[in-house]
C-alpha cells in the first residue's frame, strides 16, 4: 500500500494543474492516470496547438445548472495567471480570433509545462494505472489501480467526462461520485456537430460549404446566440457557430439561423425600391457562396424580378433569411463531442475548494463537474481555475 497526502485521479488538465499546486505546498502526491501517458486530450487540442485560455474568460461564459458556482474559482484564477504562467515557461502563443489563444509550437509545450510545475521530490505522476476501486474507511480512501493499492486522507476526482470514448473517456468520476452519494446532472454532449433529419435533409446536399451566420437556440434565460461560421456536412450541421449553439440546444427543439447580417422582414423590400430588376438568387449569390445561395433561392421559390414581386412575400422571405429555422433530430453523440454538458452536481460541491459537503476530503473538479464552457480555450480554463482553487485548499 502507497501511502499519500492526497491522491488525484486523472492526469488530464484539470489534474495535473491541481497537483502542481499541492506538491508547491509540500503536499506528497500521488497522480494516478489510465492512459500511457498524461495529458492526452490537450495534446489532441486546439488541431495540437492547444487553446489554452480566452482572454475573455468569464462567468458568463460557462454553463452549469448553477451559473454562479463557477465564479469564485475563475474570479481567482484568472486568464491572466494562467498567461503568466505560459509567459515564465517562454512558450510562445499568439491570439487567433475571439480572444483564443493558441501555442506557436505545440500543446505537447503545455503538458510538459504542466509537469515541469510539479516539484519532483513530492508528486508522483503514475501512467498506465487506471483506477476500478475506491473505499472510504477511516478517514482514508484506499484505491485500487492496475493491481495496487494506494491510500490518503483526501482524494480528487479529475478523470474528466465521457466525450471522445475512443481515446478512452468515461463515466467513471459519475460512478464514483454517485458511490459516495453525490447527485449527477444528466451529462449529454456538448460542443458538437447536429444532426438534420426530416424536410432539412435537403440541406446535406450543401455538404462542405461554409458560411458566416448568427445561429440561436433555447429559451429564456438559456437562449443564446453565436455569430461564427456555420458548415453543412454530409449528416448535417457543424463549425463553430453550431458547435456553441449545440451546448444550448435540447432535444425536439429548433435552432434558427441567419444567414445574412443585413437581413430581416424589411431587407428585401428597400433592395427591390434600389434594385427594382434584381431577383433574389442574384442577391443571394452576391452575399453567399453559390451553392448556398441557390439552395435557399430553390426554397423560397421567388424566381421574378423584385419589381414583379408583392412587398407582402418579399417580406415573408427576408423574415426567413433572417431566421431560417432547422429542426436537428439529435448530435453526433460523445464519439464527436469536444466536451460534455452536466456532471458531478456543483449543489454537492464548495465553489471555494471543490470540495463534496457531504463527504469530506473528497473533491472534483474539471470536466467532471457540472461546469462547461464555450467553444474556444473556455473549457482549458476552467480546468486550470478548479484545480487551482482544489489545490491550494488540499
Ligand atoms: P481530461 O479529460 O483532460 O483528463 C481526465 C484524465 O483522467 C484523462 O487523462 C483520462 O485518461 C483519465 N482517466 C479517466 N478515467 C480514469 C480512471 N478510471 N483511472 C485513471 N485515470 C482515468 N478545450 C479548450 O479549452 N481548448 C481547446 O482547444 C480544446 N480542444 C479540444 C479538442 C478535442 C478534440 C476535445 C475532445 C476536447 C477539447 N477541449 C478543448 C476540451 C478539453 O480537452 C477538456 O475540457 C479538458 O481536457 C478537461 O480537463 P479534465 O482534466 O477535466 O479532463
Amino acid at each position: 500500500m502507497e501511502k499519500y497526502d492526497v491522491i488525484i485521479l486523472g492526469a488530464g488538465a484539470a489534474g495535473l494543474m491541481c497537483a502542481a499546486r499541492a506538491g508547491q505546498k509540500g503536499l506528497r502526491v500521488a497522480v494516478l492516470e489510465k492512459a500511457e501517458k498524461p495529458g492526452k486530450k490537450i495534446l489532441i487540442s486546439g488541431g495540437g496547438r492547444c487553446n489554452f485560455t480566452n482572454v475573455n474568460a468569464g462567468a458568463g461564459n460557462f454553463l452549469s445548472d448553477n451559473p454562479h458556482f463557477a465564479k469564485s474559482a475563475l474570479a481567482r484564477y484568472t486568464a491572466r495567471d494562467f498567461i503568466d504562467l505560459v509567459k515564465r515557461h517562454e512558450i510562445a502563443f499568439h491570439e487567433k480570433t475571439l480572444g483564443q489563444l493558441f501555442c506557436d509550437g505545440s500543446a505537447m509545450q503545455i503538458v510538459q509545462m504542466l509537469l515541469d510545475e510539479c516539484p519532483e521530490e513530492n508528486v508522483d505522476v503514475i501512467c498506465d494505472a487506471e483506477v476500478t476501486a475506491v473505499e472510504h474507511k477511516g478517514g482514508q480512501f484506499a484505491v485500487m489501480a492496475s493491481e495496487q493499492m494506494y491510500s490518503s486522507p483526501k482524494l480528487v476526482i479529475a478523470t474528466g467526462g465521457p466525450s471522445i470514448p475512443k481515446m478512452g473517456a468515461t463515466g467513471f468520476a459519475y460512478d464514483l461520485a454517485r458511490q459516495f452519494g453525490l447527485k449527477v446532472v444528466e451529462p449529454r454532449p456538448a460542443l458538437v456537430p447536429l444532426t438534420l433529419g426530416g424536410d432539412d435533409v435537403l440541406f446535406r446536399e450543401l455538404s462542405g460549404v461554409s458560411a458566416p451566420v448568427t445561429a440561436r437556440a433555447g429559451a429564456g434565460k438559456k437562449k443564446a446566440e453565436f455569430a461564427e461560421a456555420a458548415l453543412f456536412t454530409h449528416r448535417g450541421l457543424s463549425g463553430p457557430a453550431i458547435l456553441q449553439i449545440s451546448s444550448y440546444w435540447r432535444s425536439g427543439e429548433e435552432i434558427g439561423i441567419k444567414f445574412l447580417p443585413e437581413a430581416d422582414a424589411e431587407w428585401l423590400i428597400g433592395l427591390k425600391k434600389d434594385y427594382p430588376r434584381a431577383n433574389l438568387r442574384t442577391v443571394l449569390r452576391h452575399h453567399l457562396p453559390d451553392r448556398l445561395a441557390d439552395a435557399l433561392a430553390d426554397r423560397i421559390g421567388l424566381e421574378t424580378e423584385f419589381s414583379n414581386v408583392p412587398d407582402k412575400d418579399l417580406r415573408s422571405a427576408g423574415a426567413q433569411l433572417a431566421d431560417w429555422r432547422f429542426s436537428p433530430n439529435g448530435t453526433e453523440g460523445f464519439a464527436k463531442a469536444e466536451v460534455t454538458i452536466g456532471g458531478i452536481s456543483t449543489a454537492e460541491l464548495s465553489s471555494q475548494t471543490m470540495e463534496a459537503k457531504k463527504v469530506p476530503g473528497l473533491y472534483a473538479i474539471g470536466e467532471a463537474v457540472d461546469v462547461t464552457g464555450w467553444l474556444g480555450g473556455y473549457n482549458f480554463q476552467w480546468a486550470w481555475a478548479s484545480g487551482v482553487a482544489c489545490g491550494e485548499a488540499l
